[in-house]
């Protein structure tokens, strides 16, 4: 795999040449992941706190947070979080509880002018300082100045809010190496949540290859698109995959150097280690995959847009999103499967091989940060 992206047309070069050779980009190597890192506790605890926690995480898009006061609040990592947009258009995240007694402060998304806890109404401002506490005279030697709440380092990059809850430098991240995929006039079109049955790796490893576009995908992409013809790139711990639609052809027409991809393909960005951004005609689908559980995955899907908001516009966003989910739905039917096939003992090894390359890009980021051996896993 490169290390930087290809621009649009060597792009367009690399697939067409794949399309006339029957070829795709291969890894250098085969992939064996144990078994037991789909199911092990410990392994999914040191996950939860050596990889999330640590990694900048795109926590939601820019979108979803227009203007002041809006709130996107979820668990990130098994930790709820709260994002706000401030007075001042900077875009904070904190922990989301109260500091008087704990209560989660929001839910879901939304826009107010003030964080109002519903217990005892303690009130914060956007920029999270404690303003009132009701009968304040009740709580004598309490500064309000130290009961703000609980900052988690948060960075707008590239239209996404990245957060970072443990220690490291947000700009450590994905966020240092993105090319620019949201511009300043996309806008939020839904946003859909899910849950499945499967561990997290299986259903990221749902979006980070190509080769079963005819099987899965029969009815639906096989159609529109090529079967194992795709270009893998990585960039930083992140990675590219890009699945070229049949009318790709059409290009062959166009000098080189004018060749755009818009239309043409769909680029899916891996975001280590659980955000996948692809690109679609009328839209950008992003897909943040929680770990819930070992076995247990939340799916948050965005879809953001930048066409106008006209009856037509609408029409053609929703159109296009409708069809994607209908491929998603296979993808995720294959991870539970996968999942429920783990505990018939068939395997101590999942085989990765060689057009699964930004699989074993994944995995290997993993093990760097995790860096325990399997056997002391299992005894855990
Ligand atoms: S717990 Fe929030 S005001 Fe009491
Ligand atoms: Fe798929």
């Amino acid at each position: 795999m490169r290390g930087i992206l290809a621009d649009e047309p060597d792009m367009v070069e690399r697939l067409l040449d794949h399309i006339d050779r029957k070829t795709t980009d291969l890894s250098d190597g085969v992939w064996r992941e144990p078994v037991a890192h789909y199911l092990s506790q410990a392994r999914f605890a040191a996950e939860i706190s050596q990889v999330f926690r640590k990694t900048a995480t795109p926590f939601c898009p820019s979108a979803a947070l227009p203007d002041t006061g809006c709130y996107v609040a979820r668990d990130a990592a098994l930790t709820p979080v709260v994002a706000v947009r401030g007075g001042d258009g900077k875009v904070r995240a904190f922990r989301n509880a109260c500091r008087h007694r704990g209560v989660q402060l929001v839910d879901g998304a939304g826009c107010r002018k003030a964080l109002t806890c519903r217990y005892h109404a303690w009130t914060y401002g956007l920029d999270g300082q404690l303003r009132g506490i009701p009968d304040e005279h009740g709580f004598p030697g309490v500064d309000k100045a130290a009961y703000g709440l609980v900052p988690v380092q948060c960075e707008e990059n590239n239209g996404m809010v990245f957060i970072t809850q443990d220690g490291a430098d947000v700009r450590d991240g994905a966020a240092a190496w993105l090319p620019d995929i949201f511009g300043p006039d996309w806008r939020l079109f839904t946003t859909a949540e899910q849950e499945f049955a499967a561990n997290w790796k299986i259903v990221a490893e749902g979006f980070l290859e190509g080769y079963h576009i005819r099987s899965t995908h029969h009815d639906t992409f096989f159609p529109l698109q090529y079967d194992n013809i795709n270009v893998v790139e990585a960039f930083g711990r992140n990675s590219r995959i890009s699945f070229p639609y049949r009318r790709i052809e059409k290009l062959r027409k166009v000098p080189p150097a004018e060749r755009k991809t818009s239309g043409m393909l769909t680029h899916v960005y891996h975001l280590f280690p659980n955000v996948m951004v692809a690109t679609f005609p009328t839209n950008v689908i992003m897909t943040v995959l929680e770990p819930l559980a070992v076995d247990r995955t939340g799916i948050v899907t965005y879809t953001l847009s930048n066409l106008t908001g006209d009856e037509e516009g609408r029409a053609a966003i929703a159109q296009g999103r409708d069809f994607v989910a209908l491929g998603a739905a296979e993808d995720r039917d294959m991870a539970c499967a996968a999942q429920r096939g783990l505990a018939a003992r068939a395997n101590d090894v999942l085989t990765f091989g060689l057009f699964e390359g930004a699989i074993r890009h994944f995995h290997r980021n993993l093990q760097d940060l995790i860096g325990d051996p399997v056997g002391d896993l299992m005894e855990a």
